[in-house]
This record gives C-alpha cells, sequence and structure tokens, in this order.
C-alpha cells in the first residue's frame, strides 16, 4: 500500500493524505539555519545546534507523535480548518504534501477555499519563509480569518524539557506591528532573538501560549482559532508563543500571497539595546526586508532550486529502472547531503539533545557527499582529524559548535583510526588535491602539537597495528564499527551506557572486521604514502597489511564464513561453535571488500552463507541465530530483543557491503537484488508494513525473528545513506574515482539492460554509456565465472578499465558492453 507517489520531474515526493503510519518529514536549510517539517506540519527550526539554539519547541514523546510545530487556522465564519490537517483534523476536500529538495509545500482545501503553504530557507539567510497562498475557487466572495501560530522554544533545548524552576518565569517578548520578537535571555548573556512577521496587515497577535488556547484545551481547541478573534496578548514567563491574525476577503477566483518569516537574528555584542529594554531591530528589519513581497520570495525560491540543481548534476544516471533513477539522482544524495549537514543530530528518531558528531561515521558520511561538496569535505576532514588523539586513536565523538573532542563519550572504539584513512582517500580521488596531506593539523585541538594530516593517517595506521592481540587481529577496545559488541566492558548496572561504562583492560578480544578494514583500507594509505612519495613507508604498510590478512585467513576463517571476533577469553564470536550469533554479517562485507579470500573461494563461500543464513526479502539480517538472552560478555549486542537492531536487525548500513561484495566476486545478479531490497523507493509499494518515509533510507529494518519484520526505524541521519550510494554508483553503476584515473566497471544485474551515467570529476564530463548485450542473465551460476564488461573511450577500443583524468572543460564518451 501506498500513501503518495514520486513526481521525478519535480524531484518531489507527493504525500496525498495525512494518515501515513508516522510523520513522513523533509529538510529545508543547506548551511547554518535548519528545519525539520513533517507532512502534517509538525516539526522545529534551530540556528547551527539542535540543541543550543532551538528557535521552535518539539514535544518529545508527544500524542499524537506531530502535534503542535507549526500551525496555520483558517476559520471562515466559525469553521475551523488547517491545510496540514493537524491539529483540527477537520475533513478536507483535498490534502497533498509535496516534499521537495530544501522545500515542502502543504496544500488543503476546503469548500471552495484552496490554501497551500510552501515552506523553504533560503540559500542566503537565517529564516525559515512561510508562504501562504489562499485561492477561492468558489463562486462567491469569501472572507476568512488566516491565524499563524508556532511555540518558540527557550533556546537551550534539553533545559526547555526539564528545567521548569527557571524557565518558566523567563519568557519575554516585543510586538511591533506584524513582528513577534521573542527575547527570552536576550536582558543577560544571549545576543540573539527570533522574530516571526507576517507582510500583510493583522488584525490581531498573540504572544502567551494560554491566551491562545485557552489554559486547559487541546491543540484543536483553540480559543483564538475558534472565535477568530485574538487576545493581543504579551507574554511575560511560562509560554511564549507567535500568533498573527489576519482577515483576508477574496473575489471568486482570486488568490492572496503572504508571507511569514520566522527568522534568527544576532545582534553585536556592544549595540545589542535600541534604548533602555528595548531590543535593537535594525539586523532583523533587514533580513526581514528580503522576504517582504512574494515576487521576492519567488527569487530566492528559485536560487535555491538552483543550488539543488548544481549540486545534482555531478552524478546522474538514466536507465531502465525508474526507481533506481529517483534514487541515485535525487533522494540517496539528497539524503547524503542532509546527513553532511546534521550529522546524527535531528530527526524524528535522534532528539537534537544527544550526540555530537561521530568520528567514524562523520569519516563515512563523506563518501556520500564529496562529490557534490569537495570543499566542504576538505573542511570537514581537517575538522576531524583535529580531533584525533597523539597516539592515533580517536574521541569517539566531537561537538559541531566547539569543534573539540567529547569526553563524555571518550575513546577506545578500535575502527575509528581507519575510518580516516577510508575518507581523505576519498577526497584525494575525488579532487587530487594531494596538498591536503600537507596540511598542518593539530592533535586534540592542540596547536601545539600540530603535525601534517599524512602523520595523522600514519598513525592511524599504526595505532590499528600496534594494537592487535593473541591471533595477531586488530583489537577491539570498547568496540568497533559495531557499537554494541562490547567485548570488554561486562555491563551489569541498569542505567549504565554501553558506550561509556568501565571498560576492562584485557588486551584479548580482537575483532576480524577491523582486519577486513585494514585489508580494505590499509592499501589506500600505502597507496597514499607512494603518492607522497614515500616507497619505504608504502612498502612497510603493505607488508603489515599482508601480516593481518594472514591472521584472518588462519584465525578468522569459521569454515563456511569469517568469524566475528574473539572474546574476553579469547573464544570465538559468530562460529558455528557458538549456541547463538553463529555468523555476522560484517566481517562477511568488509574481508571480501578487502579482497580476502576472493582468490581461493572463501569470499564466494562467506556470501553463499550470507545468502542462505542471513539474508530475507527485506535485506539480510546483522547476525543469525538472533540472541535470546542477555550475555554479559557480548555487551549491548544481545540486550535488544530478537531482530531488532543489531541483535539480528536488518542493519541497512552493511547490507551496501554485502552488496559490493558480490560485484566483487562477479555476481551482479544478486548485488543488484541486495540493493532493491532495501532501497526505499523499490519498497513503497509495501510502505504500509516499512512505514517509514519511502524516499529516504532509514537505519534499520526489523529482522527475521521481530513481530514487525519488515518494518523500519531511524529514517534518515544514517551511514546507509552514503555506502549505499557508493554500492549504486561506484559498483552497481561502476563508476568511481581511482588516483590516476575514473574507473568504469558496471557490474548490475540484467534487468537494467541498459544506462547513460553522466559523471562531472576534476572539471571534465564523462558521458558513459552502458548496454547489456547478452540479453538477460549473466555471471550467477554461469560456468567459467563472471566476464567484465569491455570499453571504448571517445570512438577507440580500452585496455583495463581505468580511463585517465581529462583535462578540464572537456566531455569523454564512454561506450561499455556488457
Ligand atoms: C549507529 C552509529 C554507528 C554505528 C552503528 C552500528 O548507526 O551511529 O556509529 O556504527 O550504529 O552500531
Ligand atoms: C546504541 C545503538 C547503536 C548506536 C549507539 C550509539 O548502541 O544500538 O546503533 O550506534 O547506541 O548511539
Amino acid at each position: 500500500m501506498k500513501y503518495g507517489h514520486f513526481d521525478d520531474a519535480a524531484r518531489e515526493y507527493v504525500v496525498t493524505t495525512p494518515h501515513t503510519p508516522y510523520p513522513w518529514i523533509n529538510y529545508l536549510g543547506t548551511k547554518d539555519f535548519f528545519s525539520l517539517i513533517s507532512h502534517t506540519g509538525g516539526g522545529y527550526a534551530f540556528y547551527r545546534d539542535a540543541k543550543m539554539r532551538r528557535l521552535l519547541r518539539y514535544r518529545y514523546n508527544n500524542v499524537p507523535v506531530d502535534a503542535g510545530g507549526r500551525i496555520f487556522t483558517i476559520n471562515e465564519g466559525g469553521d475551523v480548518w488547517s491545510p496540514s490537517y493537524f491539529p483540527y483534523r477537520t475533513d478536507l476536500d483535498s490534502f497533498e504534501t509535496r516534499h521537495g529538495m530544501g522545500y515542502t509545500r502543504i496544500t488543503g482545501s476546503r469548500r471552495g477555499l484552496r490554501a497551500s503553504v510552501l515552506y523553504f530557507v533560503p540559500v542566503q539567510g537565517n529564516a525559515e519563509i512561510q508562504m501562504v497562498t489562499l485561492t477561492n475557487e468558489s463562486d462567491h466572495v469569501k472572507t476568512v480569518n488566516l491565524i499563524s501560530f508556532v511555540e518558540f522554544a527557550l533556546w537551550n533545548a534539553e533545559d526547555d524539557q526539564t528545567n521548569y524552576q527557571r524557565n518558566l518565569s523567563l519568557a519575554e517578548v516585543e510586538v511591533e506591528g506584524g513582528a513577534i520578537f521573542h527575547k527570552t535571555e536576550f536582558r543577560e548573556r544571549r545576543n540573539h532573538y527570533a522574530v516571526y512577521s507576517v507582510n500583510e496587515p493583522i488584525v490581531g497577535f498573540d504572544t502567551d501560549r494560554d491566551t491562545f488556547l485557552g489554559p486547559q484545551n487541546g491543540w484543536d481547541e483553540g480559543v483564538v482559532a475558534h472565535s477568530a478573534t485574538s487576545g493581543n496578548s504579551i507574554a511575560s514567563g511560562w509560554y511564549p508563543i507567535g500568533s498573527h491574525n489576519l482577515e483576508v476577503t477574496l473575489q471568486p477566483g482570486e488568490s492572496k500571497e503572504s508571507v511569514f518569516v520566522l527568522a534568527y537574528v544576532e545582534t553585536p555584542q556592544d549595540a545589542k539595546w535600541e534604548s533602555k529594554g528595548i531590543i535593537n531591530k535594525t539586523p532583523a528589519r533587514e533580513i526581514l526586508a528580503r522576504f517582504d513581497t512574494p515576487e521576492k520570495v519567488e527569487r530566492e525560491f528559485a536560487a535555491l532550486k538552483n543550488y539543488w540543481d548544481d549540486l545534482l548534476d555531478v552524478y546522474k544516471v538514466d536507465s531502465t529502472s525508474p526507481e533506481l533513477d529517483r534514487m541515485v539522482n535525487i533522494w540517496n544524495q539528497y539524503q547524503c547531503m542532509v546527513t553532511y549537514n546534521l550529522s546524527r543530530s535531528a530527526s524524528y528518531f535522534e532528539t537534537g539533545i544527544g550526540r555530537g558528531m561521530g568520528f567514524r561515521d562523520s569519516n563515512q558520511d563523506l563518501l556520500g557527499f564529496v562529490h557534490m561538496v569537495p570543499g566542504r569535505a576538505r573542511e570537514r576532514i581537517l575538522d576531524i582529524a583535529a580531533t584525533q588523539l597523539p597516539d592515533g586513536s580517536a574521541y569517539h565523538q566531537y561537538q559541531p559548535l566547539t569543534k573539540r573532542g567529547n569526553d563524555a563519550v571518550g575513546s577506545g572504539f578500535n575502527d575509528d583510526p581507519l575510518w580516516l584513512i577510508l575518507g581523505v582517500a576519498a577526497y584525494v580521488k575525488e579532487t587530487g588535491d594531494l596538498a591536503i596531506l600537507d596540511e598542518m593539523v593539530p592533535f586534540d585541538n592542540d596547536p601545539a602539537q600540530a603535525a601534517p594530516l599524512m602523520e595523522h593517517l600514519r598513525r592511524s595506521f599504526n595505532f590499528t597495528m600496534d594494537n592487535r592481540g593473541p591471533h595477531g587481529l586488530p583489537l577491539i577496545g570498547r568496540a568497533d564499527w559495531n557499537d554494541c559488541l562490547n567485548l570488554n566492558v561486562f555491563s551489569t548496572e541498569p542505567n549504565e551506557s554501553f558506550q561509556t561504562a568501565p571498560n576492562r583492560e584485557g588486551g584479548v578480544a580482537e575483532s576480524v572486521f577491523i582486519a577486513g578494514m585494514v585489508a580494505a583500507i590499509g592499501p589506500e594509505y600505502a597507496e597514499l604514502a607512494r603518492l607522497m612519495g614515500d616507497e619505504d613507508e608504502a612498502a612497510r604498510a603493505e607488508a603489515s597489511v599482508r601480516d593481518v590478512v594472514e591472521a584472518t585467513e588462519r584465525h578468522g576463517w569459521d569454515g563456511k564464513w569469517f568469524r566475528r571476533a574473539y572474546d574476553y577469553y579469547g573464544n570465538p564470536v559468530g562460529s558455528a561453535s557458538n549456541e547463538e550469533g553463529q555468523i555476522w554479517i560484517e566481517p562477511q562485507g568488509y574481508c571480501v571488500m578487502g579482497g580476502i579470500g576472493l582468490e581461493d573461494g572463501r569470499a564466494v563461500q562467506a556470501l553463499d552463507s550470507v545468502r542462505e543464513r542471513l539474508n530475507t526479502p527485506h535485506g539480510s539480517v546483522l547476525l543469525n541465530p538472533a540472541y535470546t538472552q542477555y550475555k554479559v560478555e557480548l555487551g549491548e549486542v544481545s540486550s535488544y530483543p530478537p531482530g531488532y537492531k543489531e541483535n539480528a536487525g536488518i542493519f541497512c548500513h552493511n547490507n551496501p557491503w554485502i552488496t559490493i561484495a558480490e560485484t566483487m566476486v562477479g555476481r551482479p545478479e544478486y548485488a543488484w537484488e541486495y540493493y532493491k531490497q532495501i532501497a526505499p523507493a523499490f519498497r513503497e509499494e509495501i510502505s504500509d508494513i516499512h512505514r517509514l518515509e519511502p524516499y529516504v533510507y532509514a537505519q534499520m529494518i526489523a529482522g527475521k525473528d521481530a513481530i514487525r519484520h519488515g518494518e523500519a526505524k531511524n529514517s534518515w541521519l544514517t551511514g546507509t545513506a552514503s555506502w549505499n550510494f557508493v554500492a549504486v554508483s561506484q559498483y552497481l553503476l561502476g563508476i568511481r574515482p581511482g588516483y590516476g584515473g575514473l574507473i568504469v566497471d558496471p557490474r548490475i544485474g540484467a534487468e537494467v539492460g541498459e544506462f547513460t551515467v553522466r559523471r562531472s570529476i576534476r572539471g571534465a564530463e564523462y558521458v558513459i554509456h552502458y548496454l547489456n548485450t547478452h540479453g538477460g542473465g549473466n555471471a550467477v551460476g554461469d560456468e567459467g565465472g563472471f566476464k567484465p564488461a569491455s570499453l571504448t573511450v571517445d570512438g577507440a577500443a580500452w585496455e583495463g578499465n581505468t580511463v585517465p583524468y581529462a583535462p578540464a572543460g572537456t566531455t569523454v564518451a564512454v561506450e561499455v558492453r556488457f
């Protein structure tokens, strides 16, 4: 069952009913000011940091989930409704929400009146624009009240939820015409305020929530909404809001627009006040003046469209599969940009008051956006590397406002250092900018300890090599990629976080997964050293990688698949000899990606075991059999009920590793099948089972042991976005940057018989046309294995599959026959 449809030409998903299983959201904002907005207008806005600079309040664990947020009320002679359906739930004659690239348009109509609200954050300017268009579709004159509403948060979103004894005495506002200024705490240490304003004359306003709603009323019972008479209230403490009341008269067929602006404004520290107690409104007037007519708003909206056109122009496919095209060209890349902007901070599953930016997360996110914004990727790399510790290990998280490592979470996640190498390698391949490796970057944000970025990579590599266990495999530390595999934690305290609980210094627990990372990522380090002219270092690194690969072949192989780890006592985890958790997905993906077992058949065998034991129609579960009881020596993984999260959920982040691995062993049919199982556009038809947005990936889909198998959770902010984009763009469509040229190596199932990719890189454009001349079927099960495609470049036959980088400004035509 579906709740809407894709409009690819407009790059929109159109939700056609308010009654989705969960709020289906979108993000507004590209740089500093961000909003979350659901298809029924819920959500909130913040400036840069969702916790510290929250403009609008969001109610956690709310019932219904999405009540509050932004409300536009229409009162036509006592008939009260909202184009976004909530909160009145009055029947609408039509309803539609279009989520596009950085904007959302919600349209509802009732009794001949159509109300459409366009929400967006402009490319320049810290504001959420809400342009309301009312159209009289009836044959008689209509006069209605249009009443706006937002509820302000008292800036620090966590404090706002908890510290009532202070907060409920703080609120202060000023009102000047149609501009409502929220200035709580401005009198003391803040030099910023919010303003909510409208460009048309108003007949009333409110800033006090109890006056607007009535103290005992629910959202749908508001006094002002139902009486159409504003209280002109001035908040003093309690709950400050912003509401305007407009009276609009429309002739038959007539349309009128009004522009509401919610802006974040900073004043210079020495110019905070206009006069005693009256805030300096000059900077607010400047931003409001930029959006005070519909024409100006349309211009800014066009600029936003251009902004996204440019970003999405770098990698485009035109294939025989519409679902593939819309994932690759629109939604997967869009989600990668959103995760770039927000990391794991604010979604309908991440509260915006929780964790900072992850070291491993940010490096992997980079893989999905580096081609769109290489300059910003460069900055991000330098920020991340500056939080690395001098011994090569890393703070697991850092705070975006301070860019400093987070002591509260600390370090000891032994996969972290290697991800920095992967991120830097992706950046260098994309740009050719080797100079970044000479940049001086502090350790632990201490400028006295600065060293070239290449030295950071060396310490990442060495840290992994120097911290190996009894089998010669890397020690796991607190956890590796799987935050929930806590082999040294032994937590028995109910309120303790597995991420921060005391960790035993065992020196025994090892990770086969990190060994796979060494095999896959170590050679990138060696290659970078070689490109920097350090042949000895490259050779040393390659020898170390070989050591780890040999140790993995000897001690990481269980007979039919790769083991997962060795625990604190040196017992295998992820082995047929275990009762539960016999096979885990991560090492099957990463060891094969590192090339282990490609030659001797073990890679194929491992992937066959994944197919047999882990795969389901909804994707591949993380492990099998699921843990049915808590195991103190394994940690958080066994804390989840079977089938959820790391305990045998379908973790969509690691499924693309299997997809990539299948292309590497030459089984594109399986790769394509796995890609489709979790790609949201291919799951649209089962939206009633999947339940979350069919246009973006979720972190997890409940696994086969779960009661709600197939149900997604944690949409939007997940490394799933970048890894699936890597899998589809670089391995299925097969176009990936190498150090010396663009690698063209499509390995996609026969269902996609033909495609053209346009890829811009280093200033040149490559037009790559692929045709499957087999006319169906390919290497799966073929005797004799997989035959790579053959290429022509600008009409001439080409050996191999690396097309050298062409001069900027040129276009290269590549023909691929499979
Ligand atoms: C979450 C974390 C990520 C981790 C994954 C698996 O997505 O953000 O860092 O790798 O869970 O535990
Ligand atoms: C929990 C989650 C995991 C996440 C971690 C850190 O362990 O299961 O996915 O990575 O918390 O936030």
